[in-house]
C-alpha cells in the first residue's frame, strides 16, 4: 500500500443527501499514510470505525479484520467492496474474539471514549506482544483524555505533526492490563439498565426519552408494538411492564445496543432486531411505535437518516396504530410528518421536547392539536 490517493470509488450508502459529507476524511487517509511509515506491510490488522469501507478497500490485499459496529456500515462496506469488484472482508463484532496473530490495529476514533477503550480492550486481550494501535482523529475532535486511556494500556503514545487538520497518535509497548467488564448499570424508576459502553446516554436515561415515557400514550388492547432505534430497550421496557402479553419489537442499527436490549429485556414475546431499517416488520402489522429516532451520528447531524425511518413507519402501522416520538423541538419534524400521515398530534411540549403522534388514519374530527 504506496499510494494514498484513492484509487477506489467509495460511496456513503447511506441516506444523507448534504453533498458536503465526505465518505471518508483526512484522519482516514492520515491512518493509510501513517501504516506505510511503520513498514507494517507483512503483519496482520484489524480495522475499527471504518464507516464505508474507505480503509478496509484500501488494505484489501492485505485481508484485514473488520471490526463492525452498525448495520449500516456493514451494508455500506460491502457494496463499496462489491462495487469495487473487491472480496468482502471478514467481519467480526465487537464483543467476539479476534485473530491473535493481529499485530496492528488501525482505529479512527470514534466520538465515545467508552467505545474507544471497548475497541482497546478487545484487541489488546487477543493480540500479540508487540501489538501497535494507530488512532486516527481530526484535531477539531482531539480531547487530552484520549491520550490518558492510550497510556492506560501503551508505555508509549506519540502524537504526529497535523496534516490536512488531521493527527496521529501511535500507541506503542503494550501494558499488563485487566480484561474490564464493559457494561455500565443505570437505575430510572427503580429498575436497573445494562448497557455495553459507547451506547447512547450511558449516566442516565436520555432526558428526551424520559419525557416520551412520562407522556406515552398506550392502550391496553395493543399487541404488536416497536421499539425504533431502541438503544438499551428502555421504552420496551417501560411498555413490557404495562403490557406483558404483547408482541415487543426492538430495532437498531447499533450492535452493542442491540447487545444491550437483550440484557434488559428476554422472552418469546421479544424481538431483538439488528437493522438500520424496518424490513423485517410486515406491512401493516404494529398497534404502536415508540421512538426517539436519532438525528446524529457520531459529530455529523442530519435528520434524514430518521425520515426515512418515518416512511417506514407508516408502511408498518395498522390502519387503526399511531406512532409516537419524541424529538428536540428545533428539529421541527411536524411538517415532514405531516407530509407521511394523515394525522399528527402534539400530545406533550416542553421547553426542550415534543412528542408527536401519528395516525395513518383520520378517526377523530381534527381538533386544535391536531395538524
Ligand atoms: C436517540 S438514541 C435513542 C436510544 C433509546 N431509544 C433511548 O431512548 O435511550 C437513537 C438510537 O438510534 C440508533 N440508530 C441510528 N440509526 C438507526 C437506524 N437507521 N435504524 C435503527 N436505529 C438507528 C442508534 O444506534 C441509537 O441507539
Amino acid at each position: 500500500m504506496n499510494k494514498v490517493t484513492s484509487t477506489y470509488n467509495i460511496r456513503r450508502y447511506d441516506h444523507t443527501n448534504d453533498r458536503s459529507l465526505r465518505p471518508h476524511s483526512a484522519a482516514d487517509e492520515y491512518l493509510l499514510r501513517g501504516l506505510c511509515d511503520q513498514n507494517q506491510s507483512q503483519k496482520k490488522i484489524a480495522i475499527y470505525n471504518d464507516r464505508f469501507g474507505y480503509l478496509s478497500c484500501h488494505l484489501n490485499t492485505r485481508n484485514p479484520t473488520v471490526i463492525i459496529t452498525s448495520k449500516g456500515q456493514q451494508c455500506a462496506i460491502e457494496r463499496n467492496h462489491k462495487s469495487n469488484s473487491l472480496p468482502i472482508p471478514q467481519f467480526v463484532d465487537p464483543l467476539s474474539s479476534i485473530d491473535p496473530q493481529i499485530e496492528t490495529a488501525i482505529i479512527k476514533a470514534p466520538k465515545s471514549l467508552a467505545l474507544l477503550e471497548l475497541f482497546i480492550q478487545q484487541v489488546i486481550h487477543n493480540s500479540s506482544k508487540e501489538l501497535i494501535i494507530i488512532i486516527a482523529f481530526m484535531t477539531r475532535h482531539f480531547s487530552p483524555k484520549l491520550i490518558e486511556l492510550s497510556l492506560k494500556y501503551f508505555e508509549s503514545a506519540d502524537q504526529s505533526i497535523a496534516i490536512k487538520k488531521a493527527r496521529l497518535v501511535t500507541l506503542t509497548k503494550k501494558k499488563q492490563a485487566p480484561k474490564l467488564n464493559l457494561i455500565d448499570s443505570i437505575t430510572y424508576k427503580e429498575h436497573n439498565y445494562k448497557q455495553y459502553w459507547g451506547v447512547f446516554s450511558s449516566k442516565h436515561i436520555d432526558y428526551a426519552t424520559q419525557f416520551l415515557i412520562e407522556n406515552l400514550e398506550i392502550n391496553l388492547e395493543d399487541k404488536n408494538i416497536l421499539d425504533l432505534a431502541s438503544g438499551n430497550g428502555v421504552l420496551a421496557k417501560e411498555i413490557s411492564l404495562q403490557l406483558p402479553q404483547a408482541n415487543i419489537h426492538l430495532i437498531d442499527d447499533s450492535f452493542l445496543a442491540v447487545e444491550s436490549a437483550k440484557l434488559n429485556l428476554k422472552g418469546d414475546n421479544i424481538h431483538h432486531h439488528h437493522a438500520n431499517n424496518l424490513a423485517d416488520i410486515e406491512e401493516n402489522s404494529l398497534d404502536l411505535i415508540v421512538s426517539n429516532p436519532p438525528f446524529h451520528l457520531e459529530y455529523e447531524l442530519s435528520i434524514n437518516p430518521a425520515l426515512h425511518l418515518f416512511i417506514e413507519c407508516f408502511r408498518c402501522l395498522k390502519a387503526t396504530g399511531n406512532f409516537q416520538l419524541v424529538a428536540n423541538k428545533h428539529l421541527n419534524y411536524l411538517t415532514h410528518l405531516k407530509q407521511i400521515f394523515r394525522k399528527v398530534e402534539i400530545t406533550a411540549e416542553n421547553e426542550k421536547f415534543i412528542i408527536y403522534k401519528c395516525s395513518k388514519q383520520i378517526t377523530n374530527l381534527p381538533n386544535e392539536g391536531v395538524y
